[in-house]
């Protein structure tokens, strides 16, 4: 059978992926009204480290009445080079969905080719999906409607930036990146998205009458030792109080969290009192049941 999987935001009609977003809306206004997932259990294997999406997951299962099992490389035999297809095959025939941060897409991409139920991608080097169904709840939250607004994404072309190039197409927003030369997204994907992404190196024009003003840090989990020769490319992209009044005066700001004050953003704009950050961080949990709810309900 072809199972649905969730690597990026494409691989599910933007219908559901909308319909996701807006049942998560409904799952925090009315917990109680979660389809009950019994008896199921989502298998988690990270290669890298997680604070919100492996807590987000872990909640949303046990709330759901479901369980969870967590697994790392090391210790699982993936790490002693048993090889993927195998591991697919076999997890997947013990757990009804498998959730997988990872470093290349690709091993995502195999570990789905061979799995038997549906896998989630919890972020690889190229995207980080589930993030984009919370920042889109709490935009929806914020200001009710996200269809034709400006999204400013300022730094790193990374995953995220690279999510919300698939999200402009799926939730039909025009998405503004500034980048740093040699720090873009990737051209394909951007030539892919054309008629709806604006590509430059200054963030005062990228910003300019935002409605949502995004960034993330400088370097990504796997690129630490590049931390030093990336603050120096990324001087000038921090978003702070002087960039962020360049916004609409209704703008949000966001940040995947985990944040670097004083580099990517200032303490001031993380820290402001009606920063949305933390309903983001939040909306990972009812994201997540949504999405699980989507996935596992026949
Ligand atoms: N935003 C996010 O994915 O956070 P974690 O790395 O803590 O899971
Ligand atoms: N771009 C970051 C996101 C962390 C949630 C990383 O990949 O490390």
């Amino acid at each position: 059978m072809q199972q649905k999987h969730f690597l990026s935001l494409k691989d599910l009609p933007a219908a559901d992926v909308i319909a996701i977003v807006r049942r998560a809306i409904e799952l925090k206004q009315n917990p109680d009204t979660v389809t009950s997932q019994a008896r199921k259990t989502l298998g988690m294997i990270f290669e890298k480290a997680s604070t919100r999406t492996r807590v987000a997951f872990e909640v949303a299962m046990t709330q759901m009445d479901g369980s969870s099992l967590f697994l790392t490389t090391d210790a699982s035999q993936l790490g002693r080079g048993e090889p993927i297809a195998d591991s697919a095959r076999v997890i997947s025939s013990m757990v009804d969905c498998v959730a997988i941060r990872t470093f290349a897409h690709s091993t995502l991409e195999e570990f789905a080719r061979n799995s038997s139920v549906p896998v989630i991608n919890a972020l690889s080097d190229d995207f980080h999906p589930c993030q984009l169904l919370a920042d889109i709840q709490t935009f929806l939250e914020h200001h009710g409607e996200i269809k034709g607004a400006k999204v400013a994404w300022i730094g790193d072309g990374n995953n995220m930036c690279q999510s919300y190039i698939n999200a402009s197409a799926v939730f039909d927003f025009h998405l503004n990146m500034a980048c740093p030369e040699n720090f873009e997204p990737d051209s394909q994907l951007l030539s892919a998205h054309e008629d709806r992404v604006t590509l430059g190196r200054d963030p005062v024009a990228a910003v300019k009458d935002a409605d949502l003003v995004v960034t993330d840090v400088w370097a990504s989990m796997g690129q630490e030792q590049e931390q030093a020769q990336r603050e120096q490319a990324f001087a000038g992209f921090r978003v702070d109080s002087e960039l962020v009044s360049h916004a609409d005066e209704r703008a949000l700001f966001m940040h995947c969290l985990p944040a670097h004050r004083g580099e990517e953003v200032s303490a001031e704009v993380l820290d402001a009192e009606d920063a949305v950050v933390w309903d983001e961080a939040e909306n990972r949990m009812h994201s997540q049941k949504a999405l699980l709810e989507y996935l596992l309900t026949p």
